[in-house]
């Protein structure tokens, strides 16, 4: 397996572009079931999470063409040859269930294995079973797989979700485009991926009012159409690259990042004395000279500060002169990285869902490894400010959603290098 070598102290300076959000192009591509034209995506991320998703819509039936070094995907769905997400594959991935929605609108049934559980808790599916419930779905959870038909069609409805979820949001999204009548989701996610998937949809030809609030209306139409669409950036690559001239020093510029996609990010990052502004080409990051503040960071649902960005945050803040408070409140069990962050010498104290961390002089490289995306990330950021060598096991975590990640860190001087798992 193959593992990420990192040499701590260089600054780094340089820019580093933006990719398109994985987690946008993991319901756009499923939202191409919706219609027998293509949908060409732009933007796209060349990842290993988008590659799975391929392999899914493949086993539907789907025609993906990968163009320009995988940068454009043109999904075709002219024909659902399966209505049927084998376990085989969902288990990979829980953006899977993305299909479910779709599937059930187009050809009235969908047979979805129920994903697996998670490292990051328990993270159930109920709400997105309850909404096309809602919409006139019958369910039937047998042999770890749901079985939904809707024989006669989905029929619009009011779906308030109990708790913010983007992807229930997401799919009961995309069956209602094509549901008879009225839909109205309320409580919905106002995330970015959420109304870059209401514009695709949009230009796809479905009437959908009020994403990016908590109201979506959405009126069904009878058919959907193809569409050309360019995946909005990555917010959580932004502020991932956004964390490592703050931790390592230097200056860099995030190219194609916006400040409206990550602004509780940037509001605490500031406040951790890191200088952030806006360039004709997206943001640029200073660390300055100053030493880091201490800061308290609570998660929350958009336009809250991200989940995804809280191992990334905690990483910053071990090195901050002061104690931090870090909350999580989306996930259960989402501090693994905190006692890898220990070992390379932290001081990291976890009761239930809050982290308090006291920031320490310095870190020290060691080997380390996550059993997640956004924590392995938050480990190679520890191990720019850290003496010495530290070494990040597991990296097929970190190629399901960061893209050239040892390259992009490297044009800006970072130590970085990947051992081929074969050579070791
Ligand atoms: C998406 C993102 C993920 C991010 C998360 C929260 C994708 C592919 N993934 O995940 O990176 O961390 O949003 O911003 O876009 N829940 C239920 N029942 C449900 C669905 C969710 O109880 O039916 C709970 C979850 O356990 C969690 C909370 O709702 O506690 C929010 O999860 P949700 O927003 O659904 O996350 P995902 O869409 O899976």
């Amino acid at each position: 397996m193959d593992s990420i070598l990192v040499r701590g102290g260089s600054e780094l300076h340089g820019s580093i572009p933006i990719s398109g959000a994985k987690n946008a192009c993991l319901t756009l591509m499923p939202a191409a079931l919706l219609t027998e034209e293509p949908l060409t995506l732009t933007n796209a991320p060349r990842l290993s999470d988008i590659r799975t998703m391929r392999a899914l819509l493949e086993s539907l039936g789907c025609e993906v063409a990968s163009l320009q070094d995988g940068r454009v995907l043109v999904v075709g769905t002219e024909k659902i040859t399966s209505c049927r997400a084998d376990y085989e594959i969902v288990r990979k991935m829980r953006a899977s269930i993305l299909v479910l929605g779709p599937l059930l609108a187009r050809e009235g049934e969908a047979v979805v294995s129920l994903p697996g559980g998670c490292a990051i808790g328990a993270r159930p599916v109920d709400m997105h079973l309850h909404g096309l419930e809602a919409l006139g779905a019958a369910l039937e959870l047998r042999d770890g797989y749901i079985h939904a038909s809707a024989r006669n069609g989905l029929k619009g409805a009011e779906v308030e979700f109990p708790v913010v979820s983007v992807g229930a949001t997401e799919n009961i999204l995309m069956a209602a485009t094509l549901a008879a009548g009225t839909t109205v989701l309320r409580n919905a996610a106002m995330e970015p991926e959420i109304v870059d998937l209401a514009t695709c949809l949009r230009r796809m030809g479905a009437r959908i009012e009020g994403d990016g609030t908590g109201i979506i209306v959405v009126e069904g139409v009878a058919r959907l159409g193809g569409a050309t669409h360019a995946v909005v950036a990555d917010r959580i690559e932004l502020g991932t690259y956004m964390l490592a001239p703050a931790i390592a020093g230097g200056e860099v510029e995030l190219v194609g990042g916006r400040i409206d996609l990550v602004r509780a990010f940037c509001e605490k990052l500031a406040a951790t004395g890191v200088e952030i502004s806006e360039t004709a080409n997206g943001l640029l990051v200073s660390r300055g000279n100053g030493a880091l503040k201490p800061v308290d960071v609570t998660t929350a649902p958009h336009p809250g500060f991200p989940t995804d960005l809280q191992a990334q945050m905690m990483a910053l803040l071990t090195l901050a002169s002061g104690v931090s408070r870090l909350e999580e409140r989306i996930f259960e069990n989402r501090f693994m990285h905190a006692p890898e962050l220990a070992r390379m010498g932290a001081d990291i104290e976890v009761h239930g869902g809050v982290a308090t961390v006291t920031g320490v002089d310095r870190l020290r490289g060691a080997p380390v490894m996550a059993t997640d995306l956004r924590a392995s990330v938050s480990l190679i950021l520890a191990g720019l400010a850290a003496e010495g060598e530290t070494r990040v096991a597991r990296v097929y975590h970190l190629d399901r959603g960061y893209e050239h990640l040892e390259h992009k860190l490297s044009v800006c001087g970072a130590n970085i290098t990947r051992i081929d798992g074969g050579r070791q």
